[in-house]
């Protein structure tokens, strides 16, 4: 009885001490493998920064002060996803550079439309503005390219996100086999909401929530030669795409939220007619649309006042007193100094500073909180004619071979504009600065002079995602690369919707001639500013 009592309570202990020892193996084994470490509940709670869960009304920047306070660890691992998301270019497909698709001038590239018609009457800085037709070639041929099936980036991201687990035990294994892709996304989506982003990145959904604006409405900003719901135009499913960035969720724009963010502040856009497209845009879509009577016309502030004579002032400034926000547009076709060379002369020829702000910008940069530059359609041997635009590097007639050609001139000026807001920006650390990309043409079948068109009505019937990394806009990519100027990367997303232009619904144009430049408003100039907002 004794023998067999203690016999029991041996067995009785080495079972138990095996078992620890068991238990304590697999426990270590667990651990050490990554396979099997992905279903211990990881101490990070980063999944509930989710910002698809946050309640309506936050937005990506509380979503990142959660994620600030929670330090060290974390601010590592989101340096880490941005520097992943930044660094992706790399793995995309190469050996398209050489051919700029975009912009792809160099080659003699025909006047506008207006061009033609204004040819041997006086030009000036005046007539150049009232041209806001197509010029330079063609981007349609540029495709967007696929990335490789599977790139690294993502490969990376998975190693490097602590998997995370929601549900009850028992649905571990069967949900963290499914999820971890979502919450991989959801985790991307919250850490890059401002950084890591490439916006540019992602595909076309229908959306009923689209438009922002009524085409109908905005009369006090929207210029009718743009409102395409007040011409014949029958086809309106352009109106409804939003745009869904792929790596991350963009917040979405209301006027209160953007005025609230740009209180006493002041955003500045500077460029072509494409530009003051998204000017217009942008009023609308801060106002929705509706007459306000309360908004101040400030142009006087910035000398922005119709001279004698001309067809318009150089721009136009508003400011809305209730958050003290201004929103201005400035006409610079070129982004470069444009100075009379004859004061006298009325038909005087004009010095084309190509490595000066214009006068404008350097005068007023100080004033602004965000500004957005643009420029591109403008640069083609007809305009600078037509304007008597003569080329000036270093206060003198340019003699550099490689600058006298067009394209030349357009890569060295979006260089120096650039690098010189970037040396103004230690001046104003609170200034955002953006270089927009360029918005693309659609002239299928001919060019504006030559009968090309672009009426599909159909959306997205060239696909209606854009996969790659790197910009489209390799000029423009170019000039910001290194800087603390940002790229507003429209180009690819762009390129995808060749129906949302004016086409021949164009009040100003002669029979069968399209404008296959502008966008109709609502349209995709509003998702440059969701963009833009997303930045800012
Ligand atoms: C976060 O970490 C930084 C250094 O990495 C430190 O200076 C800072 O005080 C920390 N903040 C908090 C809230 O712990
Ligand atoms: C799990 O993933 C598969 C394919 O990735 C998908 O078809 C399925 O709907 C997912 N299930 C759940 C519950 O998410
Ligand atoms: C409006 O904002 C500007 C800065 O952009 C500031 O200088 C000015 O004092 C503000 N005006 C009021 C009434 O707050
Ligand atoms: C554009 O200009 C920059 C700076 O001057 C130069 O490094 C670059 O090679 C130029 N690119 C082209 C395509 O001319
Ligand atoms: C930016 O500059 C770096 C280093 O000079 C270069 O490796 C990279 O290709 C450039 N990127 C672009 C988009 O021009």
């Amino acid at each position: 009885m004794k023998g067999a009592f203690y016999g029991l309570k041996v067995t009785q202990v080495s079972l138990i001490l095996i078992g620890f020892v068991c238990a304590t193996v697999v426990i270590l084994a667990w651990t050490k493998t990554t396979f099997l470490a992905s279903f211990i509940p990881s101490q990070s709670r980063i999944v509930q920064l989710n910002p698809e869960i946050l309640p309506d009304g936050t937005d990506g920047a509380s979503s990142e002060k959660v994620l600030e306070g929670k330090n060290s660890s974390k601010e590592a691992e989101r340096n880490k996803l941005a520097r992943v998301g930044s660094s992706s270019t790399e793995y995309t497909i190469k050996g398209e550079h050489s051919k700029d698709l975009v912009t792809g001038d160099g080659a003699e590239i025909p006047p506008d439309v207006t061009n033609a018609v204004l040819e041997g009457k006086r030009s000036s800085k005046e007539s150049e503005r009232d041209r806001e037709a197509p010029a330079s070639l063609s981007s349609t041929e540029s495709t967007i390219k696929e990335e490789p099936s599977k790139n690294l980036a993502t490969d990376d991201k998975k190693k490097e996100i602590p998997p995370s687990i929601t549900g009850s035990e028992s649905d571990k294994v069967s949900e963290a086999k499914n999820s971890s892709k979502p919450v991989e996304r959801d985790v991307v989506a919250a850490i890059s909401s401002k950084q890591g982003c490439n916006y540019n990145k992602g595909k076309w959904v229908i959306d009923d929530s689209r438009p922002l604006y009524s085409g109908f409405g905005c009369k006090q900003w929207l210029s009718s030669m743009w409102a395409c719901r007040l011409t014949q135009r029958t086809d309106f499913e352009y109106e409804k795409l939003r745009w869904q960035p792929k790596d991350c969720r963009m917040e979405e724009f209301t006027g209160s939220k953007f005025l609230k963010r740009m209180k006493d502040k002041t955003l500045a856009f500077i460029g072509d007619s494409l530009g003051r497209q998204q000017f217009q845009s942008l009023m609308c879509m801060v106002t929705g649309g509706e007459e306000r009577s309360d908004v101040l016309d400030v142009g006087k502030e910035y000398g922005l006042v119709k001279a004698r004579g001309s067809v318009r002032p150089d721009g136009w400034a508003y400011r809305f007193p209730s958050t003290n926000t201004t929103i201005l547009y400035y006409w610079s076709a070129s982004l470069c100094d444009l100075e009379p060379l004859d004061l006298s002369n009325p038909a005087t020829d004009y010095a084309m500073h190509l490595d000066r702000p214009p006068a404008f910008l350097n005068r007023f940069l100080h004033k602004f909180d965000v500004l957005v530059l643009n420029t591109g359609h403008h640069w083609n041997r007809g305009k600078l004619n037509a304007n008597r635009w003569i080329m000036y590097v270093g206060g003198l007639p340019n003699s550099n071979r490689k600058i006298a050609d067009i394209a030349g001139a357009k890569n060295f000026t979006a260089y120096s504009i650039v690098r010189w807001v970037n040396s103004q920006l230690p001046k104003y650390p609170g200034l955002k600065a953006f270089f927009r990309s360029i918005s693309p043409r659609h002239f299928f079948h001919g060019d504006w002079n030559t009968g090309g068109t672009c009426d599909n009505t159909t959306p997205l019937s060239g696909g209606k995602e854009v996969l790659q990394d790197e910009s489209s806009d390799h000029l423009a990519a170019g000039a910001v690369n290194g800087t603390a100027v940002k790229l507003l990367d429209i180009t690819a997303l762009s390129e995808l919707r060749d129906e949302g232009h004016i086409s021949r619904y164009s009040i100003k144009a002669t029979p069968g001639v399209q404008d296959c430049l502008h966008w109709c408003l609502p349209g995709l100039p509003d998702t440059w500013n969701e963009i833009l907002f997303a930045q800012i």
